[in-house]
């Protein structure tokens, strides 16, 4: 009785793990190759790599432009991973409508020079499910 519960669990379990490990794979590409978001929300090493220790725990960037910069220019980038002030701040709810619409809880975009993405909500949810299984 016990196994044939566990093998329908398992039956039903199986699909629904591999969708996630898909999103969660799309999740990565979307950030790491395609958004460059590390190269912002990482601080680098001594030797000018990004330290993978910090992978997405914000920093204060080495970008900055020629002269003075625009108005609401910021130095700093946020921690993205769950346990940042951000998710805590802003919830899933809030994450999620930002990935999409480039607006924070506020209505306003991000200051300079966090760029304003715009994902399709399956990208969205993709981009949260990577974020969230950061450490
Ligand atoms: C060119 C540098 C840069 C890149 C690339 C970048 N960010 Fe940012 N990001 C920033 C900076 C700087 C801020 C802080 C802006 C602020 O506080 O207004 C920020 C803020 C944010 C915020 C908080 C927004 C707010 O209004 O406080 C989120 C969420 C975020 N970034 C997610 C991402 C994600 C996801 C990616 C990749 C898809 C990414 N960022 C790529 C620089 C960058």
């Amino acid at each position: 009785m016990h196994l044939r519960i566990a093998i329908a669990f398992a039956v039903l379990a199986l699909p629904a793990c591999a969708q996630d490990k898909k999103q969660l794979e799309l999740g990565r590409y979307l950030v790491e190759n395609i958004g460059q978001c590390a190269s912002c929300h990482t601080p680098k090493n001594d030797k000018g790599e990004l330290d993978k220790s910090k992978w997405m725990k914000g920093t204060i960037m080495d970008i900055q432009p020629l002269g003075t910069p625009p108005p609401g220019w910021h130095k700093t980038s946020p921690d993205l991973t769950p346990t940042g002030k951000l998710w805590t701040k802003w919830g899933e709810g809030a994450l999620i409508k930002y990935l999409q619409t480039g607006l924070g809880p506020n209505g306003k975009p991000a200051g300079p020079p966090m760029p304003m993405y715009k994902y399709s909500p399956e990208h969205a949810e993709a981009v949260l499910a990577y974020l969230k299984s950061l450490k």
